[in-house]
């Protein structure tokens, strides 16, 4: 199985947690890992399996490099590959918006693959697009503003549901 990192970043945190992700799950797995703003569409198609990190920006909106990049790959189709979601937010100043950005991943990437990495949400906040029957998370969101300390203890709890996830399929 081949696996691929994409993150979209913009103040450095994502990226930080991406490298993390990366670390982590190399230990298992080798895997790649790369700056979404860097890479043409074709790379996804090197691996099976793809881990999508964007960050939320201006009140619910994609990261600016993801934007740019699916505004560029408008009709982007991508096929068969195990998807994951993961991504910074703010639940205190964008309570509201918790996260939105990896619904829009999802909106783009769900059809034709196999969506893992479902998170149980350990957060407060208003509202997030990313929640599901008020439970779970749509990937792992990580308040790296806010709760920082309790990183490393989330990203091993999500690594190790992601790869009994990826034996199973
Ligand atoms: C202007 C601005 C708008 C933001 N909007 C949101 C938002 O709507 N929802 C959210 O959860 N976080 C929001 N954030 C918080 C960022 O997602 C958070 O700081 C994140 O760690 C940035 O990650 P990055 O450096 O990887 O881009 C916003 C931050 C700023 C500065």
């Amino acid at each position: 199985m081949r696996i691929g990192i994409f993150f979209g970043s913009s103040t450095g945190n994502t990226k930080k947690i991406s490298y993390l992700i990366y670390k982590r799950l190399n230990k298992y797995i080798i895997c790649n890992i790369f700056d979404i703003s860097k890479i043409n569409l074709d790379k996804f198609n090197n691996f099976d399996i793809l881990i999508l990190g964007s960050s939320t920006w201006y009140y619910g909106k994609l990261q600016y490099d993801w934007y740019n990049f699916l505004n560029y790959n408008k009709n982007i189709i991508i096929r068969n590959k195990i998807i994951c979601f993961f991504g910074c937010a703010d639940k205190l100043n964008y309570r509201y918006t918790f996260g939105d950005s990896l619904y829009y991943l999802y909106k783009i990437f769900n059809n034709n693959n196999i969506i893992i990495g479902y998170f149980n949400n350990i957060y407060k906040f208003n509202n997030s697009k990313s929640l599901l029957f008020k439970k779970y998370l749509l990937g792992l969101i990580i308040d790296d503003n806010n709760k920082y300390e309790k990183n490393i203890r989330i990203i091993n709890i999500w690594i190790s549901d992601l790869l009994l996830n990826i034996l199973k399929n």
